[in-house]
Parts: C-alpha cells; structure tokens; sequence
C-alpha cells in the first residue's frame, strides 16, 4: 500500500528523501554521487523545488540540470537504467497509480534527454577522434 494518493508537496519530499537514501546506499550509484555531493539536504531541497515545478507547476526549481550533469566526471550510461530502477521502485512505495507513473514517465523522459545531452557533449567536447578505417575521419 503507497502512502499518497496524489503528487503533493509532503508526497515529493517523502520521494526525494528515500530515493537520494538509496542512492546514497547503492553500490553502482553511491561511489558517483558521494563523490559530487557534500551538501545532502542541499541536495535533496533542490530536487524537491525541480520535481515541484515539473509536476506541480510551482516554479521554484530555476536551475540548470543539463549543465550540472555534463560538468559531473563522465559516468557509465548504464547507470542511468539503475538510477530509473530505483526511481521506479520508490516512486510506487510512495504514490498510488497513476501518481506514481506520473513520476516515473516524467524522469523517464527527463533520463533520456540528459542521457542523449551528455554523449552528445562527449562527441563535440572530446578531441576529435581519429577514426582510421573505411570512413577515414583524421583531423
Ligand atoms: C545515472 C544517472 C544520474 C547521475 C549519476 C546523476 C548525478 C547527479 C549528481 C552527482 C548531482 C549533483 C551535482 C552537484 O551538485 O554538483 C546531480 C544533480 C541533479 N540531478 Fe542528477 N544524476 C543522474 C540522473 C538524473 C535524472 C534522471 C534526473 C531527473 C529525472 C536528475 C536530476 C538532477 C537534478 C535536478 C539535479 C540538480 C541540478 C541543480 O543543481 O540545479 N539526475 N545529479
């Protein structure tokens, strides 16, 4: 049985505070994250205001998400299948259907644009690469 019905402030909080718990605890995503982030409760205040804005419309969340995570040491890809695992197993402990798939189609969504975001930067950012084959792409 979830604990809220509806997406609601108290509802997102109580999300984003198990969710970072977890992360924080798992062994592929916990290296990355304790790494880049000091500031927990910081942290999870900002998630709040960003997941606030996307669902409730409240427009606190004014920041940048795609630049913060390109300027994060690169990461393998697959972690973002991990980080939506345990995205979708907490968003259904805490919301009833269908708040809980709101949550979850809409970090879904959000995952495949950063994800496209940051091999895209890593193509244009990187030194050109010197692919000496049938295409011969030198510099
Ligand atoms: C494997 C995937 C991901 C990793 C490793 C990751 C890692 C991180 C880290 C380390 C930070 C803190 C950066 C800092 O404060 O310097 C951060 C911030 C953030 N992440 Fe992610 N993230 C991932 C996926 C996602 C997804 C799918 C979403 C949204 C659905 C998301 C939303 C955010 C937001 C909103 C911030 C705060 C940005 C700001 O400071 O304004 N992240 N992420």
């Amino acid at each position: 049985m979830a604990l809220f019905g509806h997406a609601s402030e108290v509802g997102i909080a109580t999300l984003v505070d198990r969710f970072y718990d977890k992360v924080r605890a798992d062994a592929q995503l916990g290296p990355v994250f304790n790494q880049a982030i000091e500031d927990w409760p910081g942290h999870k205040v900002i998630l709040r205001d960003f997941w606030s804005s996307l669902v409730l419309r409240s427009r606190r969340y004014h920041g940048n998400p795609m630049g913060v995570h390109r300027a994060l040491p690169a990461f393998p890809q697959a972690l973002f299948h991990r980080w939506l695992a345990l995205w979708r197993e907490t968003a259904r402990e805490v919301f009833e259907a269908p708040a809980a798939d709101l949550f979850i189609g809409t970090a879904e969504r959000v995952a495949q644009g950063l994800s496209l975001g940051l091999e895209m930067g890593r193509l244009t950012v990187d030194p050109p690469s010197r692919i000496v084959g049938p295409l011969h792409i030198v510099p």
